[in-house]
């Protein structure tokens, strides 16, 4: 019994010297441009899934149907997503490729998630990967227009998403005012 013991504390020790050793002498490969292992792989995949589901199960979505938002959600989505995401017609830039996890296509990835899991997505970001909180800087009201946006990409061609993000017709802006005399 005592054996056990000493014999268990002995390999507990040297589990944690080895992996102090592979931590200070740099073996470990910080390279985005390295691939995880299946097994890391797996683990992050399986914990991001569980763990978003889990954090959004209490949120309830509003009416996501309205025309008016899914343009709003349409302008912030070019200005704040198509970067790393790319879009209907728009490629990923360089940044979203070279990131570790790569920034999805997301027209490939929204239908596995319910609206209330998008927007805590998008609003609290996804620590240990490029997807940042937009939370930080926008109001709840912003992030479900973009949510409401999601929901039809996966259906949306390139000319529908550049009249939903086109600027409006100058003839419809109102006129500017006469200068004072
Ligand atoms: C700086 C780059 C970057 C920007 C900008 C960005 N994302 Fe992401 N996003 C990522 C990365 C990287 C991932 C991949 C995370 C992963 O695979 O675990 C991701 C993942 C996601 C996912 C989950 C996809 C999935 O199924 O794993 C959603 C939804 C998402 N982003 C929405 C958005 C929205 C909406 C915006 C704009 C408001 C946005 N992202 C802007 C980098 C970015």
């Amino acid at each position: 019994m005592r054996q056990t013991a000493v014999g268990l504390a002995v390999i507990g020790v040297l589990l944690i010297a080895g992996m102090l050793l592979y931590i200070y002498t740099g073996r470990f490969n910080v390279a985005a441009t390295q691939e995880h292992s299946d097994l890391t792989e797996w683990i992050l995949e399986t914990t991001k899934d569980a763990s978003v589901r889990y954090h959004a199960r209490d949120i309830a979505a509003p009416d996501l149907d309205d025309s008016a938002l899914v343009e709003e959600g349409a302008e912030h989505f070019l200005e704040d997503c198509v970067l790393c995401h790319g879009g209907p017609g728009v490629e990923r830039s360089t940044i979203g490729r070279g990131l570790n996890p790569p920034a999805p296509d997301l027209a490939d990835e929204v239908g596995e998630w319910r609206p209330a899991e998008l927007f805590w997505i998008t609003r609290h970001g996804l620590r240990m990967t490029g997807m940042p909180a937009f939370g930080v800087a926008e109001p709840d009201a912003e992030i479900w227009a973009v949510t409401a946006f999601l929901r039809r990409l996966p259906t949306l061609t390139a000319e529908e998403f550049q009249a939903l993000t086109a600027p409006p017709p100058a003839d419809s802006l109102p006129a500017a005012p006469e200068p004072e005399p």
